[in-house]
């Protein structure tokens, strides 16, 4: 059984919460995809609608702490020691599409560092959660990183630059770094769940830049306690700052950096 504190259980219950709508959402956006007016301002609601939902449900019960959340950005709150991290929606082009892979995503920080962490998928209901010191948990399942030491046999995760955002020649660079050294390169779109399937095991290792800390800080939690390694690009742990991530586990950790590094 995960152990769960108070405070996890009060974010579950925020996200089960919030995420019950974006199910009934993803029905509409059906039909919304086909239409001329297309979904877009009706993600935008969505996405207000969640952050809203996830602000009230977590100050009611934690009435000091603040926020960092993706929407409304810096909230202070009394308590200078805790706050949330908030992605009401990671993964919206997703989202958007109808493509069922998405999440909430809900760090909880105390004194700089990430002590409780949820990344919620309502379309699938998989609740990913990790405190820190108590491991890593899929539903009630313990989660372990992937065992592989081979690049020639992994699966990597990454994010690829898009319209008006990243840096899209360094990002090919990399990609002609990485490409011809591993079996198989995935970009599915939510870094919180990227993070999520490489403490699962599914991807043996995920990299992305220019993420907000919103997209990272509760998946680099369930990597950790799923005894991987998290890093920024550099090697240091300024993830949340530079927005930089390379997260594998213990083995392939070293290689992946080592030829990131190398990429000019
Ligand atoms: C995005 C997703 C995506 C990543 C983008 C993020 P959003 O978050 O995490 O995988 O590549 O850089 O902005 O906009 O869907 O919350
Ligand atoms: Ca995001
Ligand atoms: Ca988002």
């Amino acid at each position: 059984m995960a152990y769960i504190s108070p405070a996890l259980n009060v974010m579950m219950a925020a996200a089960r919460k919030a995420g019950k709508p974006l199910i009934r959402d993803l029905g509409e956006l059906e039909n919304l995809q086909v239409s001329m007016k297309g979904p877009a301002d009706f993600v935008t609601n969505a996405d207000t609608r969640t952050e809203r939902i996830l602000i009230d449900e977590l100050t009611r019960v934690r009435p000091g702490y603040g926020f960092l959340a993706e929407e409304a950005g810096a909230i202070e709150g009394k308590d200078k020691t805790h706050r949330f991290i908030i992605d009401p929606i990671d993964g919206t082009m997703n989202f958007m599409h109808g493509v069922p892979h998405f999440a909430i995503s809900i760090a909880l920080e105390r004194e700089g560092q990430i002590v409780s962490a949820l990344v919620y998928n309502p379309a699938t209901d998989d609740m990913f959660v990790a405190e820190k010191g108590h491991g890593a948990y899929l539903n009630d399942k313990r989660l372990r990183v992937s065992a592989r030491k081979a690049l020639n046999t992994s699966l990597i995760a990454t994010g690829i630059p898009f319209l008006g955002h990243g840096d899209f020649a360094r990002f090919n660079a990399e990609l002609n770094a990485i490409m011809p050294q591993v079996a198989g390169i995935r970009r599915f779109g939510a870094a919180s769940l990227d993070l999520a399937y490489v403490a699962a095991g599914r991807f043996d290792a995920f990299w992305e830049r220019d993420l907000g800390a919103w997209d990272i800080a509760a998946g680099l939690l369930l990597v950790r306690e799923a005894q991987g390694v998290v890093s920024d690009l550099t090697g240091g742990a300024n993830m949340l700052d530079t927005g930089s991530i390379l997260a594998a586990n213990d083995p392939l950790h070293p290689q992946l950096l080592k030829m990131l590094k190398q990429v000019k």
